[in-house]
């Protein structure tokens, strides 16, 4: 890992939320003006040449499993109805790539054969082994950039806020090589520009996470960059002709207090923070729960809140 030089943990002045973010129509423009902010601010100071390997701990898989979202049902819809409309007539094999621990693979297994996750990292396997899954989902040990299986034996690569981790031209490659004719691939994530709501308090929720989140985001890798930018480049670098990119899936997700911590604790930036400074990253958390609480009126972390995520998706079809 290499620190670019005057780094991190900059103070960076508090952010006010637009107010024009909450009324019910246009949350959509004010994201993606939010999201355009940040990318211009924010400075990425923690660069790793070894990004894939940000999730190798135990700890940190554990939090995963238990802290992170299976992709949305309008999510999910999207997916299912592209691949009626790309008329992809087998449904015998899905491979999710950096599949962590398995939220992402679960979802496709109704719908293939055969569904299997894979991943570079040893303990996020493991996890995913351990949890409930159904029997046509298996898992395995394997980096991106080199899929086990056979030229046009694939009708569907997936990678959830994984892609953006791999080696994008290699696994470009190996995505063309493995895809069936007419064989489908989706590269989704979630990005930057999440709210907070709770009762008349969403603003000021939402400027705290979003402190806290800019301060941590110090320290991710690089690669974040293609998620700042919602994948544009990853739609370029999709060697399919038929593809195309879209954005605004909009995740309402139910969680508590203690789980926009856990949240948080599952980034691989949050974890590269506790590795450099420990106690520094436990006193951020523990300072923005309070805060939450506080502007809450409440004083039990398990009060429930809702956790409003955006979603980008790029979504290909290999020719014949
Ligand atoms: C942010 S997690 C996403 C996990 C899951 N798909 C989800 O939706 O929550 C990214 C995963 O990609 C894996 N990963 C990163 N680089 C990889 C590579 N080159 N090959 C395979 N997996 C990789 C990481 O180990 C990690 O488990």
């Amino acid at each position: 890992m290499v620190l670019v030089p005057g780094s991190f943990l900059e103070p960076q002045s508090p952010r006010k939320v637009p107010s024009n973010c909450f009324p019910r129509g246009g949350e959509k423009s004010c994201w993606r003006a939010e999201t355009r902010r940040r990318a211009a601010k924010r400075k990425v100071l923690v660069f790793s040449n070894m990004a894939s390997r940000l999730f190798e701990e135990r700890d940190h898989a554990a939090f995963y499993q238990k802290y992170r979202f299976s992709p949305c049902e309008e999510l999910q819809s999207l997916v299912f109805s592209y691949l009626e409309e790309k008329k992809v007539s087998s449904l015998q094999l899905a491979v999710d790539v950096g599949c962590g621990t398995g939220q992402s693979t679960k979802v496709l297994a109704s719908r293939f054969d055969k569904v299997v996750g894979l991943d570079v990292s040893e303990a996020q396997i493991e996890e995913a082994r351990q949890t409930h899954h159904p029997p046509n989902v298996s898992y395995i040990v394997c980096p991106a950039e080199e899929l086990p299986f056979e030229d046009a034996s694939v009708d569907l690569v997936t990678a959830f806020v994984a892609a953006h981790w791999f080696d994008i031209k290699r696994f470009m490659k190996e995505l063309e090589r493995v895809l069936k004719p007419h064989g489908c691939v989706v590269l989704s994530t979630y990005f930057p520009g999440t709210q907070v709501h709770y009762k008349d308090s969403s603003e000021k929720l939402t400027e705290i996470f979003r402190e806290t989140w800019d301060l941590i985001f110090n320290y991710a890798d690089e690669r974040v960059n293609l998620v700042v930018n919602e994948y544009k480049e990853i739609l370029e670098a999709l060697p399919f002709q038929d593809k195309q990119r879209v954005t605004d899936i909009i995740d309402k997700i139910p969680l508590t207090v203690a789980g926009v911590i856990g949240y948080i604790q599952s980034s691989s930036a949050y974890q590269t923070f506790l590795k450099l400074d420990p106690e520094a990253a436990k006193s951020v958390l523990a300072n923005t729960e309070q805060r939450l609480l506080e502007a809450m009126g409440v004083s039990s972390n398990d009060t429930q809140l809702e956790f409003w995520m955006r979603n980008v998706c790029v979504l290909g079809c290999k020719g014949s």
